[in-house]
């Protein structure tokens, strides 16, 4: 019998996510949680990361080249779920391909400013995100009354990566970090970082329960099925191991897949060096 051709159904195709390394799997994560039968194709640069302390070209490259690998695959959009990545590259991203493409920054904003009443927001995030002046800018945009105050917690990345997100060093160096914004009264505070949202509870602590947390990713993923939806691209395909999610890196798989552990509290069987 002839075999009748492929229907080209692009809402059965794969959303491309990136980030530097490990971290962007905190929104992995929340698209699993809130879409469930969408194919997943991770890009982790850990050859290369952290991004937070590179310059703004060196992140635009990265971004690109990682974006050009995700294209080949396919996908029918792009999560740039690294904060730092999103606060720089994203433009650059936009002009050169015609995919829906969303950072982190503006869902997480939106957020913030629907959460704020005494109109102050507080961001942290690497060095990167908070020169680059993303949030601030994307916080603005919605109200230019809003006053923003950022900082860089940089050490908070190494501690997600090696798991000490909850122990007493982790709580002092939250407790250090922090003290300037506890002063600024703000009474939301965005987690400007894909690792950050395993520092959830020290963070908290050292800044009291009355202050909200924004998880940008969360956020982002609520807005990735908003997309999705508006274009018609959700897929109705349940996942299986045929169609399962797949994750590349850009050096050693298996201290990602250990890492990936501790976020996503899963294996994951399919992780696959590549060079770029
Ligand atoms: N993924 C980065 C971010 O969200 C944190 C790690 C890095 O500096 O590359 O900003």
């Amino acid at each position: 019998m002839k075999k009748l051709p492929e229907i080209n159904d692009e809402s059965s195709r794969p959303i491309g996510v990136f980030d530097s390394g490990v971290g962007g799997l905190t929104v992995v994560k929340e698209l699993n949680r809130l879409l469930p039968n969408e194919k997943i194709i991770y890009f982790g640069d850990t050859g290369r990361v952290p991004y937070g302390n590179k310059s703004k070209e060196t992140i635009v490259h990265y971004s690109l080249q990682v974006a050009y690998f995700l294209m080949k695959k396919k996908i029918k959009m792009l999560v740039v779920a690294c904060n730092t990545a999103s606060s720089v590259s994203l433009p650059t991203l936009k002009r050169h391909f015609h995919i829906p493409i969303i950072g982190v920054i503006d869902p997480g904003a939106k957020s913030a400013m629907e959460t704020t009443r005494n109109n102050k927001v507080g961001v942290i995030g690497t060095l990167g995100t908070v020169r680059s002046n993303a949030y601030k800018k994307a916080l603005r945009k919605i109200k230019t009354s809003v006053k923003v105050f950022q900082d860089p917690c940089p050490l908070f990345v190494h501690l997600a990566e090696d798991g000490w997100n909850r122990n007493r060093i982790a709580q002092m160096v939250a407790d250090e970090y922090l003290k300037p914004v506890k002063k600024m009264d703000v009474d939301t505070l965005i987690l400007g970082c894909t690792h950050y949202p395993l520092l959830k509870d020290v963070i908290q602590k050292s800044v009291g329960k009355k202050v909200v947390l924004i998880d940008s990713g969360r956020e982002t993923a609520k807005e990735v099925k908003n997309i999705l939806a508006k274009k018609g691209l959700l897929s109705t395909k349940k996942m299986n191991e045929k169609n399962h999610s797949i994750f590349y890196v850009s050096d050693f798989p298996h201290k990602f897949k250990e890492v990936s552990q501790r976020f996503l509290s899963k294996d994951l069987k399919h992780v696959h060096k590549v060079i770029l």
